[in-house]
């Protein structure tokens, strides 16, 4: 083929990178993919320190992992880092660094060193420095002027705003989930790091609630598909979570409804290499629905499969595949199936349980008191869908009624009860 004359043409600078700047991140995505760089780097302990000051605001990630040489640094500030990656790592498209801190701030400043022996080099991207230049230059600041030097401050009590003690539970919880088997130290390769806000440690939240007796553990399925010409496993684990009555306390239950409460947190949690990327949702094969939100299925995406899944940059999203899209769809409406289950009838009806097999008045009985219970649950979850605390109360008031119902109706039939 003849060859065609050429002309590099530089993009701009200052408009590329505002469109960088917002590819879907918010601030816990973003530190999420600023931990992943820490674990690819090997490290077991990452701190991530806050100071919200106005305009002197900052947000430090700090980790023990093996750090860069100037070489690494200079190619790390890099947008679209130059590497090869092994199929089980976290980062791929060598933008996270930096799309992820400059979506939410102005100026990142990369510190590192490789062992305590070497000095340490920082290097700089500065929005403003970019918009005025438009040019891709990177800032080499000397280590006395920036602040990564200080020691964090930790906002006090009458300091640290409401809304910014929010924001930081809101971190930490995101941190929680998507690197929950992280921190537990459930990897494949039994890795485990721990992750501090502010000096306090992050605590895991199993999506699953294992720790629960009653959480129902489904059969594992094993879904086959092939990509370019390798044969790929799809694992899928489905859990039914206990219904509120059944949990083992109350605190438990509010502890696992997690980050976006229950009826959003219902759906398929996939996993990359361990890291959670997409927490809940059905992936547009079913609506988020109150009566299946006990529904939550464990789903990993195989290594190489990267790209069928159409990873998102900001590792937010993934799309599930033609290949399985069937399977998955079967799977999920079998599980809501039972979570709907599970949801209506907490503890199985026990009155009925007692009276051996229920009288056909009972049953009837039992049916209308359901009718009427289920359509007055679905009429408070939607005009209550903001106040959520309010709503919890009046569902548990309404279940507590469903069960007095059942009781009466029993004993106007001369149904004993033995269950209590
Ligand atoms: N915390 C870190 N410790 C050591 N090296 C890092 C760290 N963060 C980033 N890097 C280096 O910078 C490179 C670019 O990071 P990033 O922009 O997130 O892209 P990716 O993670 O997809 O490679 C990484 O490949 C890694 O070599
Ligand atoms: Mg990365």
């Amino acid at each position: 083929m003849r060859r065609l004359a050429t002309t590099e043409v530089i993009p701009s600078a200052r408009r590329l990178v505002r469109s960088l700047r917002d590819i879907g991140y918010d601030i816990s995505s973003a530190l999420s993919d600023l931990v992943d760089n820490s674990i690819a780097a090997a490290a077991t302990n990452i701190w991530i320190d806050t100071n919200f000051d106005g305009e002197g605001s900052w947000i430090r990630v700090l980790d023990d992992g093996r750090g860069m040489t100037g070489k690494e640094l200079r190619e790390a500030m890099r947008f679209g880092t130059q590497r090869i990656y092994g199929d089980d790592e976290l980062g791929r498209f060598g933008l996270g660094l930096k799309s992820a801190s400059l979506s939410q701030c102005r100026h990142l400043t990369v510190a590192t060193r490789t062992s305590a022996a070497t000095p340490i080099r920082l290097a700089k991207w500065d929005l403003d420095h970019i918009e005025k230049s438009d040019r891709w230059e990177v800032l080499r600041p000397k280590l006395r002027e920036s602040p990564l030097a200080g020691n964090p401050r930790y906002p006090d009590g009458r300091r640290a705003e409401a809304d910014f003690v929010r924001l930081i539970d809101e971190i930490r919880q995101h941190l929680g989930m998507t690197f929950h088997r992280y921190i537990t130290g459930e990897t494949r390769s039994h890795r485990r790091v721990v992750i501090r806000i502010n000096g306090q440690v992050v605590e895991a939240w199993d999506p699953f609630s294992r720790a629960e007796r009653a959480t129902s553990r489904l059969p594992v399925q094993r879904l086959r598909m092939r990509v370019d010409g390798r044969a790929l496993i799809v694992t899928v684990r489905p859990y039914v979570l206990p219904a509120e009555s059944a949990f083992s306390s109350l605190a438990a239950h509010r502890r696992s409804a997690g980050p976006r409460f229950w009826t959003r947190q219902q759906g398929f949690y996939f996993y990359r290499n361990d890291r959670l990327i997409q927490a809940g949702g059905w992936s547009r094969l079913r609506t988020q629905d109150e009566h299946t939100k006990l529904a939550r299925i464990a789903v990993e995406i195989p290594n190489g499969a990267d790209d069928v899944f159409e990873l998102t940059v900001s590792k937010t999203q993934i799309r599930v595949p033609p290949a399985v899209r069937n399977e998955l769809g079967a799977i999920a409406s079998s599980v809501s199936r039972l979570a709907e289950e599970a949801y209506r009838r907490p503890r199985g009806d026990r009155t009925a349980e007692a009276a051996g097999l229920a009288s056909d008045q009972y049953a009837a009985l039992a049916s209308l008191v359901r009718m009427v219970i289920d359509a007055t649950d679905q009429l408070i979850a939607r005009e209550l869908a903001d106040s959520l605390p309010m709503r919890a109360r009046l569902i548990g008031r309404l279940r507590a009624m469903e069960a007095e119902l059942l009781q009466s109706a029993a004993t106007a039939l001369g149904i004993t009860n033995r269950a209590t």
